[in-house]
């Protein structure tokens, strides 16, 4: 409460002015808030300014930095460093022409936590490209990526550290560090690539997922293993998706939207699809082949609020009417879903 009542009193201090020494081509803010403007960043706008524009020098405590539309081929090694880029939060080179990311280009962000590379023409990513930037945001869609690995977070030639065990006469390698993956990374868009299955980002603590459209053929059983943090999984418009395995979402415990929408070649779900999904809250199957639902899907479905299953076609978590012997059903077992449309076969 306190906390918000601060807030209020610094935004109405918030001042916005502009910066000497702002780069040709570049147009610079700097936000200062609080009483007596004690904090400030800067802004520093150069879309559009063409590709020449990087290296740009950019004021000492400069948090977001938009260099987006500029054509941009390569991100070089010494493109985005200098005074200021320390202090760098915020990176939008969304909409160039990038196609190759230098091994050392980002390792001056140190504070680096939201990077937009959507809309270039990457094809992959070296290992360790991101390592050792506090990343909670990646926006890598609309690119021609045919796989991500974990190890563009991690330090290149950096092997998981394992320790032998050797008890009971057996050696079994065991790997000790779990923090080897990026510890902030809360929002990953994948979506317009070229991915043919779901990649492997076990243990991560994503919440925001999407993988719409890419060529995934199939979901399998450890697709998201492990991803116990994730909250909105996207998975719509894959024009290859025919199965989904059983199973296939179990760990995902905290999952609270699902979208499924416009996957036109998929065409039945099994009821232990659904397994594991204790939070899930929302379920969209608009423009999907499912035309028909499993009818105990509410008994894995303990959360379930609402599911989209055609256009305009929504159904809901209701109570049954009267019932005869009422007192002998099982808790949950007198819900039914209702639909807004005649004809839903459940
Ligand atoms: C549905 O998916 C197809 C590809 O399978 C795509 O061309 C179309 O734009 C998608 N529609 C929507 C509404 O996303
Ligand atoms: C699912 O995705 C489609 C396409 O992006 C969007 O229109 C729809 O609102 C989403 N559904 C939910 C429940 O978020």
């Amino acid at each position: 409460m306190s906390t918000l009542l601060c807030v209020n009193t610094f935004l109405m201090f918030l001042i916005v002015s502009a910066v000497r020494g702002c780069h040709p081509g570049c147009h610079c803010e700097v936000e200062s808030f609080g009483l007596f403007s004690s904090f400030s960043f800067t802004k520093v706008d150069c879309s559009g300014a063409g590709p020449d524009v990087a290296p740009v020098p950019i004021p000492l405590d400069t948090s977001f930095l938009d260099l987006s539309s500029n054509s941009i081929r390569t991100v070089t090694d010494s493109m985005l460093t200098g005074p200021g880029y320390t202090t760098l939060t915020s990176l939008d080179l969304s909409a160039n022409l990038i196609s190759e990311i230098n091994d050392k280009a980002f390792s001056k962000l140190r504070y680096l936590e939201s990077l937009d590379l959507s809309h270039n023409s990457l094809e992959k990513l070296t290992s360790g490209c991101f390592s050792g930037l506090p990343l909670a945001e990646v926006d890598l869609s609309n690119n021609r990526l045919q796989e991500l690995r974990l190890d563009v977070f991690m330090a290149k030639g950096h092997k998981r550290p394992v320790s032998v065990d050797v008890s009971n006469n057996r050696v079994t390698m065991v790997s000790r560090n779990p923090q080897m993956s990026p510890p902030n990374l809360h929002s990953l868009t994948l979506a317009g690539n070229q991915l043919y299955s779901v990649p492997r980002l076990h243990g991560i603590p994503v919440q925001y997922l999407n993988l719409d459209r890419n060529p995934i053929s199939s979901i399998q059983k450890d697709s998201f293993a492990e991803l116990k943090d994730l909250v909105h999984l996207s998975l719509n418009s894959l024009p290859q998706l025919t199965a989904i395995q059983p199973h296939s979402f179990r760990d995902l415990s905290n999952l609270q939207v699902l979208n499924l929408s416009n996957n036109t070649g998929l065409t039945s779900l099994s009821p232990e699809v659904f397994l594991g999904l204790a939070s899930l809250q929302e379920l969209d199957l608009s423009n999907s082949g499912v035309n028909s639902l499993p009818n105990n899907i509410l008994s894995h479905l303990p959360s379930l609020r609402r599911i989209t299953l055609r256009e305009n076609v929504n159904c809901w978590r209701t109570k049954k009417q009267e019932q005869f012997h009422r007192h002998i059903e099982q808790t949950n077992s007198d819900e039914v879903l209702t639909c807004d449309a005649t004809g839903i076969f459940l």
